[in-house]
């Protein structure tokens, strides 16, 4: 694959355009507009000159890597790809829209995935022109950064489109976890209940946020704690695949914590809007509670 589309100028489709583009493919990257798209290209560059900063990568090497970046305004030059990668907002209608729209340009031998973090693949394929060629391709952030990539086929999916993702995903130096259709896959489905947990348990007032997160960084070696996890991954996203596991199984150990649903219901979201458990207005976060 020479040609990939990301649909998505958000924190991880701005992940998966660097790492292709560093990667030596070229990629056109869109969202719902031109501006919004180029924004997009502009937090890639200044996290390519931080790069370039530490001595990570020359200048050369990340001038090359953002010229291989092109945003774009509509969907029609990614007639072109042979790779478009859904990165939008997590909610089935957005992504539906999009399959709809971006399907109409779908070259006949190109492959639509999608990042979806729990939503099933086998039922937005539907909404995709080929089922076929439709398939979950399902990054971490920081995706410049984080080894893995789930590969989720849907049951339509032909063995021809896993084979050529992962083929695609190993390009990237990631290493492929491939998960049935089920919902969470494998690592939200195990992630998004320890951080529910401690929403329970920050609660019911069992410890504080900074012990809370204390405890698992230092008692089970996490690089973050649950809730400065929660606020990196943003608190609505998590919301959003702690109901779709609660919703599509039914089965009350996934119903999402209190305390969760008011953070994202008073607009605190993590990182992304300065406060969710901690505030990151100032010079180092500071625990809201
Ligand atoms: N591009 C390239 N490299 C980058 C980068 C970027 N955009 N951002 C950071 N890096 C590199 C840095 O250069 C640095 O490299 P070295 O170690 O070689 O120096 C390294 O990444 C670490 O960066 P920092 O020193 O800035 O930060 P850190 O050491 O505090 O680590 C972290 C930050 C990598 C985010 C670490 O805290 C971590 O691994 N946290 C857990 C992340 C995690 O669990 N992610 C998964 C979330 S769940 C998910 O994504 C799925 C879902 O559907 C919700």
């Amino acid at each position: 694959m020479q040609k990939i589309a990301v649909i998505g100028a958000g924190q991880m489709g701005t992940g998966i355009a660097q790492t292709v583009a560093a990667h030596g493919m070229r990629v056109m990257l869109s969202d719902v507009d031109l501006a919004t798209a180029e924004a997009g290209k502009g937090k890639i560059d200044k996290a390519v000159s931080k790069l370039v900063g530490r001595g990570k990568i020359d200048v050369g090497a990340a001038e090359a890597l953002l010229d291989r970046i092109t945003p774009i305004g509509d969907y029609s030059p990614m007639e072109e790809a042979d790779l478009i990668i859904e990165a939008a907002t997590e909610r089935e209608e957005i992504k539906n829209a999009i399959f709809e729209a971006a399907g109409k340009v779908l070259a006949d031998d190109a492959i639509f995935a999608s990042n979806t973090s729990s939503i099933p693949i086998t039922r937005m394929a539907n909404h995709s022109p080929d089922p076929a060629r439709f398939i979950g391709l399902h990054f971490f952030n920081p995706v410049p950064v984080m080894g893995l990539i789930e590969v989720i086929p849907g049951l339509a999916t032909a063995k021809s489109t896993t084979d050529s993702v992962t083929e695609f995903a190993k390009g990237l130096g990631k290493e492929v976890v491939l998960s049935q259709d089920e919902p969470g896959f494998v690592v939200n489905r195990i992630l998004l209940p320890m951080i529910n947990e401690a929403v329970f348990v920050l609660g019911q007032s069992t410890a504080g946020i900074e012990d809370i997160d204390k405890g698992c960084r230092l008692g089970l070696n996490h690089p973050m704690g649950p809730l400065q996890l929660a606020d990196f991954v943003g608190l609505d996203t998590c919301l959003d695949i702690i109901n779709v596991l609660y919703r599509t199984t039914r089965d009350s150990k996934y119903r999402p914590a209190p305390l969760l649903v008011k953070y994202v219901e008073a607009g605190w979201l993590g990182r992304k809007t300065g406060r969710g458990f901690y505030d990151y207005t100032g010079e180092a976060p500071v625990p809201t509670r």
